[in-house]
């Protein structure tokens, strides 16, 4: 008996020494002293001993029932005197678990842009950048766009003044890096460009990288080589590649390069208008001319130029056939990537 009531006074005082509040030690008195308590059937139990053991049976037990009373009393004083810590004000449920923040993750446009780059990178080249306002110097004239292209229409562009716009596509960093830097040129520069349209496959904003390398023998077989080897990183393995003659004022030669159709695997369908075939790139060898506008000698240095748009190549990827999707801000197709 005596082990017990000793037992019990052990378990009741390191109880109320943990204690951090009041609700604590009121349920711990219960526990131990109130009617249904440990001690209380102990009490009740006195009975049962031999005659002469009850005095000092009685006598613990109530020595042991004031000790818990005095030090419950005790470490109320002491919860009071503390400083109240955010578990001590009233319906602050420190047990609680805390509101989670569900993760973000970054915009799909931005991922498809640093997988692009990252092939690129790992291929050698380095990352430029230029101003999204920019003058009409660079973003037509210096590559060899003259005054009546169409590409200058109104339609297109976003004219601040005369001679200030938002650029319509990253080939302006083109001339921006090579009037800093003289060859060898290895460079590709992302960014958002801008031109006034809106439908299905256009809005007024949208993310375009550039690529540049200069020096000397560059040739078209190098620009085959490593578009070739950029579209079968990002696409699949063992897509095939087409090179076809096309036009740009800043390129001579040009070319359009389509890739097997994604969807169908160049049996002809929908998506590709029945050709097998989808454009994703344009490219070409830098013309003479804008080699002329930053004093590179066109005798002595070639390169290739070429342009994609990442919107275009994140639609074909996850079979997206509305490119305003990326700019609803809606999280039911966002979060999907
Ligand atoms: N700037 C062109 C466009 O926005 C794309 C382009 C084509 C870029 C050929 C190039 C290039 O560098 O060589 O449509």
């Amino acid at each position: 008996m005596e082990q017990q009531l000793r037992e019990i006074e052990k378990d009741a005082l390191s109880a109320i020494d943990r204690a951090q509040d009041s609700k604590t030690l009121q349920e711990l008195k219960i526990k131990f002293l109130g009617r249904k308590g440990r001690l209380t059937s102990i009490l009740k139990s006195l009975g049962s001993l031999p005659k002469e053991q009850r005095p000092l049976a009685g006598k613990l037990s109530n020595q042991i029932k004031t000790r818990i009373e005095k030090a419950i009393q005790k470490r109320l004083e002491a919860l009071k005197d503390l400083v109240p810590g955010p578990e001590l004000i009233k319906g602050f449920d420190p047990t609680l678990p805390g509101r989670r923040l569900p993760p973000g993750h970054l915009h799909p446009i931005t991922q498809v842009l640093n997988e692009v780059c990252l092939v690129f990178e790992k291929m050698g080249f380095s990352v430029a950048q230029g101003p999204e306002i920019e003058l009409d110097f660079y973003n037509f004239e210096a590559l060899n766009i003259p005054p009546d292209h169409p590409a200058r229409d109104m339609q297109d562009t976003f004219y601040i003044d005369d001679k200030v716009l938002l650029r319509t596509h990253t080939s302006p960093i083109q001339i921006r890096t090579m009037e800093k830097m003289s060859p060898p040129v290895r460079i590709i520069a992302p960014g958002k460009v801008y031109r006034c349209d809106s439908d299905v496959t256009h809005t007024p904003m949208f993310h375009q990288v550039e690529g540049l390398m200069v020096d000397r023998n560059v040739s078209f077989s190098h620009l085959k080589g490593i578009l070739t080897h950029f579209a079968q990183e990002v696409f699949d393995k063992d897509t095939s590649v087409r090179f076809r003659p096309s036009f740009f004022p800043f390129t001579e030669p040009s070319a359009e390069i389509d890739i097997q159709c994604v969807m169908c695997r160049g049996k002809g369908c929908r998506v590709c208008s029945q050709t097998g075939w989808l454009e994703v790139l344009g490219a070409g060898l830098v013309h003479p001319a804008v080699f002329r506008h930053v004093d590179i000698d066109p005798e002595e240095y070639s390169g290739f130029a070429f342009g994609l748009g990442i919107e275009r190549i994140a639609m074909l990827r996850y079979g997206i056939n509305d490119i305003r999707l990326f700019y609803d801000n809606d999280l039911r197709f966002l979060n999907q990537f």
